[in-house]
């Protein structure tokens, strides 16, 4: 078997309880989907596996689609089977990974023991050229020539960049004064932001064209993977070859020379290398692939993560005090309507611990597939092994749910 579960005890804080199982390592056990394994006996992970391919694939879809979210499926089946479980979602057999250990042990053994697993929708929507779902020995090339324009020179031209279109759109906002979603303000916010830094994209009706096709490619990245006009896969699909088709076409005319545009971007430090090696230089596909990965990637996270900062300092004024200090003893020392500088960015101590603080609690990447490559033991500490909250119905007296179930190991097999 894969991974010994009767081994693997979670080493969790209460508070990771929040964050990891959807931090999910979801370990997709290639092993059952090959037939190699047959479920031995000693395979103690439980959970279900339903029909073969389909398996929990729906309910998956629906809690996706529900307003509670992807994390009641996980909810759910933990408090039926424990903290480890298994079950069958898009054709996959996953075993979600709750622990810090576990998550440790996976994330440390990328590309030896696991290999980035995406789903197909995923896959498919980013394309095989996208840093998400290249092989091992595309994805070192491709990180490498990819970070190269994120040097802290260009980051902090691009600080102050954001800074002013932040505080303009704020402004406005203000001299409105009309309540505004945070998450609609950030979403736009951050995509306004890629495109200049990625492509030097600034005309509205592109950045909304780009938008809708970004978003389509994004909300079919986890769906059912069937080309059926009026489903979300298809929309995806056919999003991602406009968007396809307009970035090709940025790139001839910038070959061209008739793009009268800054070559300091991200797609410019891209073409100035078409005239080195091929190991030195990304392929069309690969810079394409790679933008709209970047974009998404770029988008929803950091925009989720300023919604979730706003409503965590909302219900914690206490911190709200505190971090606003912060940021006026830095604008004190500053002449009046001077920008924010990277070096500002890096003495705002408390600020960081926020953003951290606001990762960790909101958990707004949830997906991280990995596929097992061989047999793998994840071993940790103890803690409860269901953390659910919920608490019994009809019952007089108030009790959890779950039971609290918990599993021991000596102190003296605790490193
Ligand atoms: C709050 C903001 C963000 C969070 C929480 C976040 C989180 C993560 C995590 C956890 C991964 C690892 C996924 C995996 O290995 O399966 C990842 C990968 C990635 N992220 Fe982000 N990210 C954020 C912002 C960004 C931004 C702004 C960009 C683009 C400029 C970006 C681009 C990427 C890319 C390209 C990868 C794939 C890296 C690789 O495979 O080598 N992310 N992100």
């Amino acid at each position: 078997m894969v991974i010994q579960s009767d081994l693997i005890v979670a080493m969790i804080t209460s508070n990771y309880d929040v964050v990891l199982p959807l931090l999910l390592s979801a370990l997709t056990i290639a092993f059952f989907l090959s037939g190699r394994y047959p479920g031995r006996k000693d395979d103690v992970i439980p959970g279900r596996l339903g029909i073969p391919f389909f398996g929990e694939t729906l309910s998956f879809l629906s809690a996706t689609n529900s307003d509670k979210g992807c994390y009641d499926f996980v909810t759910q089946r933990r408090s039926w089977y424990g903290r480890w479980f298994k079950t069958r979602i898009f054709g996959k057999i996953h075993v979600f990974v709750p622990s810090v250990e576990g998550a440790k042990t996976v994330f440390t053994n990328d590309f030896t023991i696991f290999n980035k697993g995406y789903v197909k929708s995923m896959a498919d929507t980013v394309g095989n050229k996208s840093l998400l779902t290249s092989p091992h020995e595309s994805h070192k090339r491709i990180r490498r020539l990819l970070s190269d324009p994120f040097s802290m020179s260009s980051l902090s031209k691009f600080v102050q960049k954001i800074d002013r279109m932040l505080c303009q759109r704020l402004t406005t906002l203000e001299t409105n004064g009309q309540s505004f979603m945070v998450l609609h303000f950030s979403m736009k916010l951050t995509f306004d932001a890629m495109c200049d830094m990625l492509m030097s994209v600034t005309d509205d009706s592109l950045l909304r064209q780009i938008e809708r096709d970004c978003t389509a490619v994004s909300d079919a990245m986890l769906s059912f993977p069937v080309m059926i006009p009026g489903t979300r896969y298809y929309k995806g699909i056919k999003a991602r070859q406009r968007l396809m088709e307009t970035f090709r076409d940025m790139i001839t005319l910038r070959r061209t020379g008739n793009a009268n545009i800054n070559p300091d971007d991200f797609l410019g430090s891209m073409l100035k290398r078409d005239s080195y090696p091929d190991d030195e230089k990304l392929s069309d596909q690969e810079i394409m692939d790679n933008l709209l990965t970047l974009i998404i990637a770029g988008q929803t996270t950091t925009a989720a993560a300023m919604m979730w900062s706003v409503k965590f300092l909302s219900d914690n004024p206490q911190v709200l005090d505190k971090l606003r200090e912060e940021q006026l003893s830095i604008l004190r020392r500053k002449p009046t309507g001077a920008l924010l500088t990277l070096e500002d960015l890096n003495s705002m101590p408390y600020a960081s611990q926020v953003v951290k603080e606001t990762l960790r609690m909101s958990n707004v990447l949830l997906w991280f597939p990995r596929v097992v490559a061989d047999d793998c033991k994840i071993q940790g500490k103890w803690t409860v092994d269901d953390p659910d909250p919920r608490l019994e119905r009809k019952a007089h007296i108030p009790r959890l749910r779950s039971g609290c179930p918990i599993t021991l190991i000596a102190l003296h097999d605790v490193k």
